[in-house]
């Protein structure tokens, strides 16, 4: 197996940059538009064998260095008795928002063997169907953080401003703090099953960290964070932790037991160095927009982005998911332009 990407996770000397792209199992490929012109979102993330051919499109298709399993953060909240739906063009919805205690209340502590086992059985039979490529990556599992996972079960679905979370939190913190508690167990069993399951690293998602300013983030956000990224320190795999918007909880976020700290597209990863500290491993942060432009543009701009993290450990990606108008010789090109213009920081 080639474990550049684990070993430059763990922040070792490798002979060049792995990257890998978020979001990069999905609708910008037509063998992926392909497989979902046959069955819906919810059913292709509980068919095992069909989660393994999109999560491994990519490897073959773009020739990432990592698999990040194909499923969804809001499958918990599905598993939870949100009652999770994909309206098609809309986005997801939650048929069952949680705004108060009563609701924290109705809400199953669910036991993820059963009610999220579809996805350990992904994770196996996306291991199996990686080990039999001629050049397996490593499988990424990941989970949403807690506040995250509340932005969308306090709407019912996306927003811009999650107008019903920052509610909750101004008026009644410890009834919201009790829905982040419940949130991070659940999170916790759900990311080790997915490691016994066989995912060699974790990611969490903080999509909509940014809402809050550092301090609320450390007051409200953060605990909970911290708390399963301890309960993953004994599983061993390298933890990354992504949070968008996050310029302002850069300080904050490096302070998380976390391995990686993945930083999105608004400032130079030269910045998220200084802030961070040395030591830390970086992932990202092209702006995903760059790859809508011209192939000559995605490669200077890999250029720049490579010589930019060139102080300490780093594992390209994108700073946020990629774009499904995305073409997908553009996506290939970013790959190819890490590949041939990173350095080796092995020792001589
Ligand atoms: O390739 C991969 O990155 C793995 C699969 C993956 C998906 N969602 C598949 C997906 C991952 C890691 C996610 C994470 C996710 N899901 C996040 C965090 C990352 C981020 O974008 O900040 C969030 C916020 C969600 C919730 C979600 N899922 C939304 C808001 C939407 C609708 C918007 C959209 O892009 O359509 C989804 C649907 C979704 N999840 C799709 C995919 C491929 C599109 C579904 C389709 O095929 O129609």
């Amino acid at each position: 197996m080639s474990d550049l990407f684990l070993r430059e996770a763990r922040g070792e000397a490798t002979e060049r940059r792995p990257v890998w792209m978020m979001r990069q199992a999905g609708r910008y490929l037509p063998e992926y538009r392909a497989v979902r012109a046959e069955v819906d979102f919810l059913t292709l993330c509980r068919s095992p064998d069909l989660v393994a051919e999109v999560t491994i499109q990519p490897v073959r298709l773009v020739g990432v260095d990592a698999a990040i399993l194909f499923a969804d953060i809001l499958l918990v909240l599905d598993a939870m008795g949100a009652g999770l739906e994909f309206v098609q063009g809309d986005g997801p919805a939650l048929r069952h928002p949680v705004r108060d205690r009563a609701g924290i209340g109705r809400l199953a502590k669910p036991d993820v063997g059963s009610a999220l086992g579809y996805v350990f059985d992904a994770v196996r039979t996306t291991r199996r169907a990686l080990a039999a490529l001629p050049d397996p990556v490593p499988l990424i599992g990941f989970a949403g953080t807690p506040w995250t996972l509340a932005a969308y079960l306090t709407q019912g679905g996306g927003s811009q401003s999650y107008p019903h979370l920052l509610a909750w939190s101004y008026r009644d913190p410890e009834g919201l703090e009790r829905l982040l508690a419940l949130l991070a167990d659940v999170t916790i069993d759900y990311l080790l099953g997915q490691v016994e399951a066989g995912a060699q690293a974790i990611q969490l998602f903080d999509t909509w960290g940014g809402l809050l300013s550092e301090e609320r983030w450390r007051g409200i956000a953060m605990p909970h964070t911290v708390r399963i990224l301890e309960a993953l320190a004994p599983a061993g795999v390298p933890r990354i932790v992504f949070a968008r918007g996050s310029a302002h909880l850069l300080p904050a976020l490096a302070e998380l037991p976390a391995e990686v700290l993945s930083v999105d597209w608004t400032l130079p990863l030269s910045e998220a160095r200084r802030i961070a500290g040395p030591g830390k491993v970086l992932q990202g942060n092209l702006d995903p927009a760059a790859l809508l432009g011209p192939v000559d543009g995605i490669e200077r701009l890999t250029a720049r982005l490579l010589e930019e993290a060139a102080g300490g450990p780093h594992v390209v990606n994108l700073g946020h998911g990629i774009f499904q108008e995305t073409p997908p010789e553009h996506a290939r090109a970013f790959v190819q332009a890490v590949k041939n213009l990173s350095g080796n920081t092995l020792p001589p």
